[in-house]
């Protein structure tokens, strides 16, 4: 009998891509410790995967891509961590800046900027304003980013109006709570993919994914391709998606 390895076919439909695709970048760690090397090194390896991954939806037509790049909890790791995860979000902003008009791909940051260091929230109003007109591809990066914080800060800004007059009670609706919160202007993401073998939400756009569909792999994320991708848009694409009804 022959060992053939059974050929995996990932049937993806070009023409019918979800909308939006939003990642949880997760197993850098454990990418990095398989390999007895420091956890900054699994993140550099994540962010090369981060612009493989980015560069192929670009190509494939995809319409906005979602990454976490770092949460408002990520902040109680070790500070040589959170500080290599920053030195790298400069390096590769500095070369979207540069490469803008290259790679004609909208950056967004969503997220508290607030609290970073001037240097990187500088960086990252740069880059959304040099690439503010490129429509077809927009990329959006939680950074400092939290679901709860996020609703907080909506809840917050709505009383704000509500205080000074500019809104009344019935006009929060679902709609307009959408403007209020950091992905204003962006559809709600279609498909949430998790790698690293992790199976939970862990704070990410949580009003946002109300309906959409979640795919999980083993995979860690510096290991995640255009295969894993295929895989994960297949898969998608068998899904009925009902949004409440029948
Ligand atoms: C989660 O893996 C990953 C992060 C908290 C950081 C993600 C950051 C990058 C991919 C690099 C910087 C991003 C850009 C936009 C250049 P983990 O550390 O929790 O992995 P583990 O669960 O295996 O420990």
């Amino acid at each position: 009998m022959a060992l053939f390895k059974k050929k995996e076919t990932t049937n993806v439909d070009f023409n019918d891509l979800p909308r939006h695709v939003a990642i949880i970048m997760d197993g850098n760690g454990r990418w990095a410790k398989k390999r007895g090397l420091p956890r900054t090194a699994g993140h550099a390896a994540g962010a090369e995967t981060l612009r493989s991954i980015a560069t192929y939806c670009k190509q494939i037509g995809l319409r906005y891509l979602t990454v976490y790049a770092f949460s408002t909890e990520n902040w109680g790791r070790p500070a040589e961590e959170v500080g290599g995860i920053m030195g790298l979000l400069k390096k590769y902003l500095r070369e979207a800046i540069d490469q803008a008009d290259h790679n004609q791909v909208k950056f967004r940051f969503l997220g508290d900027l607030a609290s970073l260091s001037p240097e990187l929230r500088d960086l990252c109003l740069r880059t959304e304003e040099v690439t503010r007109l490129y429509e077809d591809c927009q990329i959006n990066i939680c950074l400092n980013y939290g679901g709860r914080d996020e609703i907080l800060h909506a809840a917050q800004a709505f009383a704000a109006d509500y205080a000074e007059g500019r809104a009344t009670l019935d006009e929060l609706t679902e709609q307009r709570m959408g403007r209020y919160l950091f992905t204003s202007g962006v559809p709600d993401p279609d498909l949430v993919i998790r790698p690293s073998g992790e199976v939970r939400i862990s704070n990410f756009l949580l009003w946002q994914s109300a309906y959409a569909e979640f795919y999980f792999t083993d995979v860690l994320w510096p290991d995640f391709d255009r295969n894993e991708l295929h895989r994960a848009l297949a898969a998608y694409q068998k899904r009925s998606r009902r949004f409440g009804g029948v």
